[in-house]
């Protein structure tokens, strides 16, 4: 679904970021990539979503090498994932229900689907109750599980989380894990990156270690060691 081969990526003005980096993601995987602050994950994400270039190597999305992709294919690719961070990225301005219903707005569902599938989504990560709430009303899990509403509305076929709980409590951190395996199981792929030790090793799931923006090390019941 997702092949790296031999990517090499060099900002203007900086080292290698990543060196040399090659892995492939199938379909329904749930794949952790781990890394020190700086180790290029960001960078690795905004490969996949086509925001950045390689300076070397291919990124292939489905088979179709990116570089070749057309911008209404890239858009149409992008709009195929399901992205998580860690600042939410999340519309201050509007409530619960209207971060969520904006979404399939901008994609022009039609108003009656809109409602139903925006209560759906709002049933499963338990945000019903706070449906008529701004954003700075909610707590940092409570902010975190709308982003992933947003996230999952748009049924996504691919779910990539740069440090979704990088500002999250333990307690918070496992409930968004939690429904990453849940969405995991329901059929997507998921993507995780994170510098967290412990969630990585209570996974027990396929993790690709970088070090230095080289992968050191790609198991398949990994553990964190760096
Ligand atoms: N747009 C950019 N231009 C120049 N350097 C960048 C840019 N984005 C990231 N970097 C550098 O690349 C390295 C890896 O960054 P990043 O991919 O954000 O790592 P991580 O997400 O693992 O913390 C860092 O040294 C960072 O400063
Ligand atoms: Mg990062």
């Amino acid at each position: 679904m997702i092949k790296f081969d031999k990517v090499t990526k060099i900002y203007p003005s900086n080292t290698a970021v990543l060196k040399d980096v090659t892995f492939e993601i199938k379909e329904g995987e749930f794949v952790s990539i781990i890394g020190k602050s700086g180790a290029g994950k960001t960078t690795l994400t905004r490969l996949i979503l086509g925001l950045e270039e390689p300076t070397y190597g291919e990124v292939y999305f489905k088979e179709k090498n990116m570089l070749v992709a057309d911008a209404s294919e890239i858009q149409k690719i992008r709009r195929s994932i399901g992205g998580i961070y860690q600042d939410y990225k999340l519309l201050p301005a509007k409530t619960v229900y209207e971060n969520v219903s904006y979404v399939l707005e901008v994609k022009g569902t039609a108003q009656g689907e809109i409602k139903k599938e925006v209560e759906k989504v709002l049933d499963l990560i338990g945000l019903k109750d706070k449906k008529d709430n701004f954003p700075k009303e909610l707590s940092g899990g409570e902010q975190q599980r709308l982003a992933i509403a947003r996230a999952l509305v748009i049924h996504p076929k691919i779910i990539i989380a740069d440090e979704p709980t990088g500002n999250l409590d333990p307690y918070n951190t496992y409930e968004v894990i939690y429904l990453l395996e849940k969405i995991n199981k329901a059929g997507a792929t998921v993507i995780l990156l994170t510098h967290n030790r412990e969630i990585i090793n209570k996974l027990g799931k396929r993790v690709i270690t970088l070090v230095g923006g080289r992968i050191i090390r790609d198991e398949a019941e990994g553990r964190f060691i760096i």
